[in-house]
């Protein structure tokens, strides 16, 4: 099936909502906070967008995150969908095992020195520049460095161009060519699965070597499983935290007195900490929660979502939810308690949060200090967002001195 027929469910992708999905949220919660939307001949489709439903659901064993439930939904490139964001128990509790060991928070703590290196690095390129694109020069190539150190993908397929193929496979848009990019994905994969096989690269120390052999020694997953994986963690270890540092520095530039908390002798450890959760939950990265049905019928604000419907979970919406977050469309970098979505929460709950927070640890308080006073090159509602389904995230932020 091409690419451009998958039949997915419809997401308003329209300019202003992907702009600006808050004024929607809102209206939601106040005046529909279980939301459905059926067409003809598509699965119906349930917005959730109170903070209460959205974490009660995320958990609810209920909700099954198999795609498989629901006739014709197509969840993703062919041979590439097979990964534990698409399982239930048992097979995502056997997945998420064999990844999650490479991501808990005493290995990743690791990686500092080297995410700090490589952001002066990138900064050290752009010094002179006059125009930045926060993006493409810092944000994209940052954490694809470091997602691709982790799994053990060669330097020389760690460049933009592999980014771009990998962004394509989920672009909605038919500028870029999704069917090629799959296909050139597929080489891809190709080449690195070799490549751990071979043995010639890193003898399987990294995170894709060890899973090769995990599914070649034991049969702890089968090659389709190992492909999909591969593909989740290069595009969700890329995708998702290039928007935090976008959606956070447009944030921050946007409030140049909450900024200030961030520079000079007041950029202290838990003060940053504090304040990549609040970007976290002020502008989502992951704006509605990835795949979910209803596995049997759940009762919901007085309606019923039916077996095999299914249920979109707006954490972008949650995390927005004044029953919950005393003034929440105001950004406040001290917000205590905070106890956002931005992650998810349950079994599914993010297993990159880590490296994620440690990234925004690095990069903000960084960026502030070396850009020195910068500002968006366009006024805000000129930039353009991409038209993600799940995601939310900018495709440039081009900034130009003060
Ligand atoms: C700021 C950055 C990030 C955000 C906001 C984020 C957000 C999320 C959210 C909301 C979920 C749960 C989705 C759901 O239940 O439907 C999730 C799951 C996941 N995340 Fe992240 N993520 C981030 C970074 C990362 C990174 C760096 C990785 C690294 C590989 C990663 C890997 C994963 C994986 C594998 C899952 C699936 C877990 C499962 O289904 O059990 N994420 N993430």
């Amino acid at each position: 099936m091409p690419a451009e027929a998958v039949a997915r469910p419809p997401a308003d992708l329209s300019a202003a909502r992907v702009r600006d999905p808050y004024p929607y949220f809102a209206w939601l919660r106040r005046n529909a906070p279980a939301h459905v939307d059926r067409r003809p001949g598509r699965p119906a489709v349930w917005q959730v967008s109170r903070y209460e439903d959205v974490r009660a659901l995320l958990g609810d064993p209920r909700l099954s995150k198999d795609p498989g439930r629901v006739p014709g939904y197509v969840p993703g490139p062919a041979g590439l969908n097979r990964h534990l964001v698409h399982a239930d128990p048992p097979d995502h509790t056997r997945l998420r095992t064999l990844v999650n060991t490479a991501f808990v928070p005493r290995r990743i703590a690791l990686l500092e020195p080297s995410i700090a290196e490589v952001a002066h690095r990138l900064l050290d390129r752009v010094e002179d520049s006059a125009h930045i694109d926060l993006i493409a020069d810092f944000a994209a190539p940052l954490t694809f460095r470091m997602i691709c150190a982790i799994l053990g993908v060669p330097g020389h397929l760690d460049t933009a161009a592999t980014r771009d193929t990998l962004m394509a496979t989920i672009s909605p848009d038919s500028a870029a060519d999704p069917a090629r990019a799959v296909r050139d994905l597929h080489h891809l994969l190709d080449v690195l699965i070799a490549g751990k096989r071979s043995g010639h690269e890193s003898g399987g120390a990294d995170l894709l070597g060890a899973l090769v052999r995990a599914g070649d020694e034991s049969g702890a997953m089968s090659e389709e499983e190992l492909r999909s994986t591969a593909y989740l963690l290069l595009l969700v270890g890329h995708d998702t935290t290039m928007n935090l540092i976008g959606n956070g520095m447009l944030a921050l530039l946007l409030h140049p007195s909450e900024a200030a908390r961030l520079t000079g002798p007041r950029a202290a450890p838990e003060r940053v900490a504090s304040a990549v959760e609040e970007l976290l939950r002020y502008d989502s990265p992951v704006r509605d929660a990835t795949f979910r049905c209803a596995g049997e019928s759940i009762g919901l604000h007085g309606q019923t979502v039916r077996e095999g419907e299914i249920v979109s979970l707006l954490i972008g919406s949650a995390n927005r939810d004044g029953e919950r977050f005393p003034d929440a469309e105001r950004l406040d970098l001290g917000r205590t308690p905070n106890d956002h979505l931005a992650f998810g929460y349950g079994p599914h709950f993010c297993i990159g949060a880590a490296l994620a927070r440690l990234e925004g640890r690095v990069a903000f308080p960084l960026l502030l200090e070396r850009l020195g006073p910068v500002q968006p090159a366009k006024p805000a509602d000129e930039l353009p967002w991409r038209p993600a389904r799940v995601m939310r995230g900018l495709a440039a932020l081009p900034l130009v001195r003060r």
